[in-house]
């Protein structure tokens, strides 16, 4: 897919069908996103691949935070019902992808780290979009990081950045309503 068309095709995806992903194709992806820049070159990034009973854990953990900030059961609207289940199974995608980085307690550092990672996170989500594969970038799983970092057993000099669910997609959302140039860019030095 050309690069212009797969950076506008790129949806967060919550619906996915069953069917698991080749761990060839998932190589492909996570290596695609080894061509980020990263600060220092340092390429301080890091992915777990989960797939079975962790990545359910994972899910109904993301599953249990989604809950807390809603009404109870029964006196919830259609879209947070969908939004929940959502969150308790990962729209039911067979993948999830886990990004990490060094800890660092210098917040330049941290900084750096995180921002490479980002980047790396950015060309897995552009790749996975080129594979015909859907993905939804997550940081609502880290509301509750020490939950996660247990079902992870992620040791304490590791952070957590991101996490996606990869699977094929079973949905086809509408693109989100973009902010317009105007809005957002300040040109300096330039003639009108
Ligand atoms: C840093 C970041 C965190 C996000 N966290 C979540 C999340 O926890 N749960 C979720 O369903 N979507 C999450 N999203 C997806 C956004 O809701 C989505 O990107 C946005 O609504 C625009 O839609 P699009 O990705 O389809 O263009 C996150 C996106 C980013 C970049």
């Amino acid at each position: 897919m050309e690069l212009y068309a797969a950076i506008k095709a790129r949806r967060s995806v919550r619906q996915y069908k069953p069917d698991m992903v080749p761990r060839e194709v998932i190589s492909r992806i996570l290596e695609m996103a080894t061509w980020a820049p990263s600060g220092l070159n340092w390429q301080q990034w890091e992915f777990m691949v989960l797939s079975g009973p962790k990545k359910d854990e994972l899910a109904r953990s993301y599953g249990r935070i989604v809950e807390f900030s809603m009404p109870p059961e029964g006196k919830r609207t259609p879209q947070q019902e969908g939004f929940l289940q959502w969150a308790r199974t990962l729209g039911g995608a067979p993948v999830a992808i886990v990004a990490l980085t060094q800890a660092h307690g210098q917040p330049g550092i941290r900084k750096m780290n995180l921002e490479s990672v980002a980047a790396a996170f950015t060309h897995l989500l552009l790749a996975a979009t080129n594979e015909g594969l859907g993905t939804c970038w997550m940081t609502g799983p880290l509301n509750n990081e020490a939950e996660l970092r247990k079902i992870l057993d992620i040791p304490a000099g590791k952070e957590i950045v991101a996490i996606t669910p990869l699977g094929y997609p079973a949905e086809s959302p509408e693109a989100a309503p973009r902010k317009s140039l105007d809005e957002i860019v300040t040109w300096i030095g330039f003639d009108d």
